[in-house]
């Protein structure tokens, strides 16, 4: 099957990638950081973001599912994977791929919160903002895109495409044939 044509190239993202583990740095300078990756779309965007943070750092990770097979968030959000180690009293980075509806992060923000880390912010590849139905505040954003569904650079279609090294626009056509 023909490979779908990139979106945003190995290059762009690359670029703002650095740019964003720069300025998470600069903001967090003089502390260690907790980062925890949002499984499993987040897995290469987090690997990246990491290597771009000049601090200690920990990582974690949570799985959560909310789509099932389905390319539309049910809004019904589920942890499949906890965190290893408490965050309490820790400053923490939680990394996603992308904000579609918003269900996704506002559950987990929410649950993290509960946990009394020192602090927590969000870092987010890609938003949909026309999507939104629950509010997320965002500190360190990739891209901005349209409403279009994209695989690739970790994201997925019924779990093909995670390891293209750069983001595509998945057209309807394509996700009938999944
Ligand atoms: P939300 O809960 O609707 O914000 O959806 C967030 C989750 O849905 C993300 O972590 C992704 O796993 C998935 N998702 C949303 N939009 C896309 C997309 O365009 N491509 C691949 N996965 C997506």
């Amino acid at each position: 099957m023909k490979k779908p044509t990139p979106f945003l190239t190995e290059r762009q993202i690359a670029k703002r990638v650095k740019e964003l583990g720069e300025t998470i740095a600069r903001d967090h300078k003089g502390k260690g950081l907790a980062c925890i990756g949002v499984l499993k779309g987040s897995f290469v965007f987090f690997a990246d973001l990491i290597r771009n943070i000049d601090l200690p750092v920990t990582v974690d990770f949570l799985g959560t599912t909310s789509y099932g097979q389905q390319t539309r968030s049910s809004g019904d959000v589920k942890i499949t994977l906890d965190l290893s180690v408490p965050i309490t009293g820790k400053h923490v980075l939680l990394v996603e791929d992308i904000v579609d509806t918003g269900h996704t992060l506002h559950y987990l923000l929410e649950n993290l919160r509960l946990r009394k880390p020192a602090s927590l912010r969000l870092c987010v590849l890609l938003l949909k903002p026309g999507k939104l139905l629950k509010p997320v505040p965002i500190d360190y954003l990739g891209f901005t895109i349209d409403d279009r569904f994209v695989v690739g650079y970790g994201l997925d279609a019924r779990e093909r495409y995670r390891n293209l090294p750069y983001i595509a626009e998945l057209p309807e056509s394509a996700r009938e044939e999944e």
